[in-house]
């Protein structure tokens, strides 16, 4: 079995983050998510994975590598422009062959991995294996529709009236059965060769399409709540680790990791929190659920539930919380007279000032 992971496309709903970085690479625990997706295969037993990059394959390319360090063999398939999910069967079908694959989108993140269900569709084979959930909002997704005895019967891409909440988990498995199915579509109203028409065409064909309903699962939505509450998920894993240099004013409470390089001083870290290599925390708190990414800076400042991505800074400030922070963002107090804010945002950055 080989995998097929998505890591093109552009990202328009974790923006600004992803105005200037690959949205597969936006970390949660301090790790991008593509990465979580990559560990789940291996663990399932897949060693060969299409990578499936577009405009951002420099940097995806750069993060991955040849995929060794996952236990990974990565072949690199550029697609021209995001046309759908199905056009990237399309390009990957030269790399594929007659092998039975899994379709990974490499923005989403499933709690527990794929071993179970890798292990189901050995089994059962099945033309295609799905996952669902329920969602609160189906319009934003692939919609199945079921029979009373849970056989999904239809599928609807972003329906406006969506015939049920259960929405397409984006983790697929075929057989080579798909690759008929791919090549009849036609571009869906919204341009795009869609893997949900394909998956439908193999129900209409007779083919066995089965499906598995599962919890624990997160795609970014556009909003930031998300995104804290996956951080929040892999940091109540965490176990307490403290390989940087932690001085005696410090108080450490819960389970932290301060990885090795990172440098805390006089500060109050109240886990889970993980604070990344090269970081300095300085006369500062950070409190529950924060990941403080490699070469940050946290002086003079509290901050609890938050995610700061790399060599972000925070100085002189008190409080922030629920909050995403991105690369090489300065925050800091204004002068207090006059009282003003001063900002400097990037296009499409969204601000909750507490004044
Ligand atoms: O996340 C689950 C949803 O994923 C499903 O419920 C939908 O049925 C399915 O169509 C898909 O919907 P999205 O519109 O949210 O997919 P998105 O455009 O965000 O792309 C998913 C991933 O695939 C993302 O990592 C980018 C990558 N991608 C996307 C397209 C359209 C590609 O690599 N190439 C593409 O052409």
């Amino acid at each position: 079995m080989k995998a097929l992971v998505l890591a093109g496309g552009s990202g328009t709903r974790l923006r600004p983050i992803t105005h200037t970085s690959a949205k597969q690479l936006v970390p949660v625990a301090n790790k991008p998510v593509l990465f979580y997706g990559l560990e789940a295969i291996a663990a399932a037993g897949i060693r060969e994975v299409g990578m499936i990059v577009g405009d951002t394959h420099e940097e995806i390319e750069g993060a991955v590598g040849d995929g060794s360090a996952f236990g990974l063999e990565v072949t690199y398939l550029r697609q021209d422009a995001p046309l759908g999910l199905a056009h990237a069967v399309l390009i990957a079908r030269e790399y594929l062959g007659d092998d039975d694959f899994v379709m990974y989108l490499g923005d989403n993140f499933i709690v527990g991995g794929i071993e179970p269900l890798v292990r189901r569709f050995h089994d059962e084979r099945p033309a295609a294996q799905i996952m669902l959930t329920r969602v609160a909002d189906p319009r934003q997704f692939g919609v199945a529709e079921l029979d009373t005895s849970g056989q999904v019967v239809g599928l609807e891409e972003k329906p406006a009236a969506p015939k049920s909440d259960f929405a397409l988990v984006g983790v697929y498995m075929f057989t080579p059965a798909v690759h008929e199915g791919v090549a009849a579509l036609k571009p869906s109203w919204r341009g795009e060769l869609e893997i949900t028409d394909a998956i439908q065409w193999l129900i209409d064909e007779g083919h066995r399409v089965s499906s598995t309903i599962i919890s624990g699962y997160w795609k970014d939505t556009g909003n930031v709540t998300d995104m804290l509450e996956v951080n929040r998920l892999l940091l109540e894993d965490l176990d307490q680790r403290l390989d940087g240099a932690v001085d005696d004013a410090s108080e450490i409470i819960g389970r932290v990791v301060v990885e090795d390089g990172a440098d805390i001083a006089r500060s109050r870290i109240v886990g889970p929190v993980i604070i990344g290599r090269g970081a300095v925390v300085r006369d500062s708190y950070v409190g529950p659920f924060t990941s403080v990414a490699e070469d940050c800076q946290v002086v003079d400042s509290e901050i609890e539930y938050s995610i700061l991505l790399r060599r972000a800074s925070i100085h002189g400030v008190r409080r922030i919380e629920a909050s995403l922070i991105g690369r090489d963002v300065e925050v800091t107090p204004a002068p207090n007279t006059p009282r003003a804010h001063r900002l400097v945002l990037g296009d499409h950055s969204k601000v909750q000032i507490s004044s």
